[in-house]
């Protein structure tokens, strides 16, 4: 019987050397190993050059060929055994796993697992983050058989993902999957909004930590944030904890509260606080008016955004308006209005839609907080314009109504308080203000 072909396997040996050097610049135990090995050869090529050496021979000539080959030799095994093993730095428990990645059935469309290139465990957190190369094992695999791998790396998967990896981040786009495991439950319980954790960037906020540290946002890709979750789940302390950001990047900050009650502590600091619909009104119209005059600044210093605008006025650099409306279906929702009050509000709703729409690039940033962002209380207008979606505790519908998908519920345990899930980066704990907040 003929004997069927064996699939060529690649090795990617390029790949896993470079990951080899990576991983020796960063761990301790390669550096250890490779210091033990070296000098090991190192004492062993001198004993056999020094016997070598010690052959006697008559002939000059063949004495001297003997050298340079034995030098020849030492050298390029020596050479070749420092390359194999910064590759197998670069491909760490790689037998071992494989033949489990393959009994799971974690394997390209040729039957190859994927190519683990690093494991690196976070000091802190405890939480272990798997690189792999994407060698044709899709990420969809990896998220069909995410409880099946769980079980083979015995720990929680807490999220799977793309990253780029390198300088050359443009053309890397989507070559490594990273599989971040941990105990699900060992998020943080209380953490407080220390000075770590500030960006001195101003494009850039901190929502909060997961297990690898601070989970940020960039305010030039997602301006305008939705944040909904069951009541008590702490969303307004999450916008406490944002709002000290914005104003220490010297942000100017609006606040609309409709439930009335929870803004006093920046009331008194002096921030515009307003709880009427009427007010509200008034200060969207004011916040675009004033915008419209940042438009024409813009325009005549050829820029087309706010960051590019304070690149080249680092002296005169111009603030962020930030606007939080917590609590927004108390405003918006318009179930059981008389027409005239519809009217008013629909003219509310038409303006947040032209802020969120059109003045982004300006520097709005808006941040709609409401228990059920349904769309009878915001609008698809807005609401495709509310690019970072964070949902708290939550069911499957109102996971979906949030974040376009049922992540939330099935992440956020059903007792947690202040754990979000967002679109952009996955599970994270909100911050703490102060232990008042605590104990609330
Ligand atoms: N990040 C957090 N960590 C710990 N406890 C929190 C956190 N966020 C909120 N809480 C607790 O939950 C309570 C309710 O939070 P709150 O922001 O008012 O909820 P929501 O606005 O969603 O109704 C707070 O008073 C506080 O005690
Ligand atoms: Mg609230």
């Amino acid at each position: 019987m003929k004997k069927e072909k064996e699939v060529h396997t690649r090795k990617y040996y390029g790949i896993r050397f470079m990951s080899g050097m990576e991983n020796l610049i960063r761990k301790t135990m390669p550096k250890i190993i490779l210091l033990i090995s070296e000098i090991s050869y190192i004492c062993l090529s001198i004993y056999l050059k020094y016997n070598i050496d010690r052959i006697e021979v008559d002939i000059d000539i063949i004495k001297n060929a003997l050298n340079i080959l034995s030098t020849i030799v030492l050298s390029a095994v020596g050479i070749i055994g420092l390359v194999m093993l910064i590759i197998k730095f670069g491909s760490p428990d790689a037998n071992k796993l494989n033949d489990d990645f393959k009994r799971i059935g974690l394997v390209n469309n040729i039957n190859e697992p994927p190519l683990l290139l690093s494991k690196i465990k976070n000091k802190t957190t405890n939480a272990i983050e798997y690189t792999f190369y994407f060698n044709g094992v899709v990420k969809n695999n990896f998220d069909r058989l995410r409880d099946e791998l769980a079980q083979v790396l015995n720990t929680d998967i807490v999220d799977i993902n793309f990253r780029i990896k390198g300088k050359r981040k443009k053309k890397m786009n989507k070559q490594y999957i990273v599989v971040i495991c941990a105990p699900l439950n060992s998020i943080p319980e209380t953490v407080f909004l220390d000075e770590k954790y500030l960006q001195t960037d101003r494009n850039i906020i901190t929502l909060g930590v997961n297990w690898l540290g601070a989970v940020t946002a960039d305010l030039r890709k997602t301006p305008h944030m939705l944040i909904g979750g069951s009541s008590g789940c702490g969303k307004t302390v999450l916008c406490r904890s944002l709002i000290y950001q914005f104003v220490k990047h010297k942000d100017t900050v609006y606040i609309a509260d409709f439930k009335g009650i929870d803004f006093f502590e920046e009331q008194e600091a002096g921030y515009t606080v307003v709880t009427e619909e009427a007010d509200f009104k008034n200060l969207i119209e004011s916040i675009l008016k004033e915008l419209d005059t940042r438009k024409a600044l813009f325009r005549k210093a050829h820029v087309r955004n706010l960051s590019q605008y304070n690149k080249k006025n680092p002296d005169n650099q111009l603030p962020r308006i930030v606007l939080f409306v917590d609590e927004a279906a108390e405003i918006l929702d318009t179930t059981g209005l008389p027409k005239e009050q519809k009217a008013e509000i629909a003219e509310i709703t038409s303006l947040l839609s032209r802020g969120a729409r059109k003045y982004r690039a300006l520097g709005l940033t808006l941040c709609i907080c409401t228990q059920r962002p349904s769309n009878d209380i915001i609008s698809g207008q807005i609401k495709n314009n509310l690019d970072l979606r964070i949902a708290g505790k939550c069911d499957s519908v109102l996971s979906d109504i949030i974040l376009d998908t049922t992540e939330a519920a099935r992440q956020i345990p059903k007792d947690s308080v202040g754990l979000f899930f967002s679109n952009t980066a996955g599970l994270f704990r909100g911050f703490l203000l102060d232990e008042d907040e605590a104990e609330e």
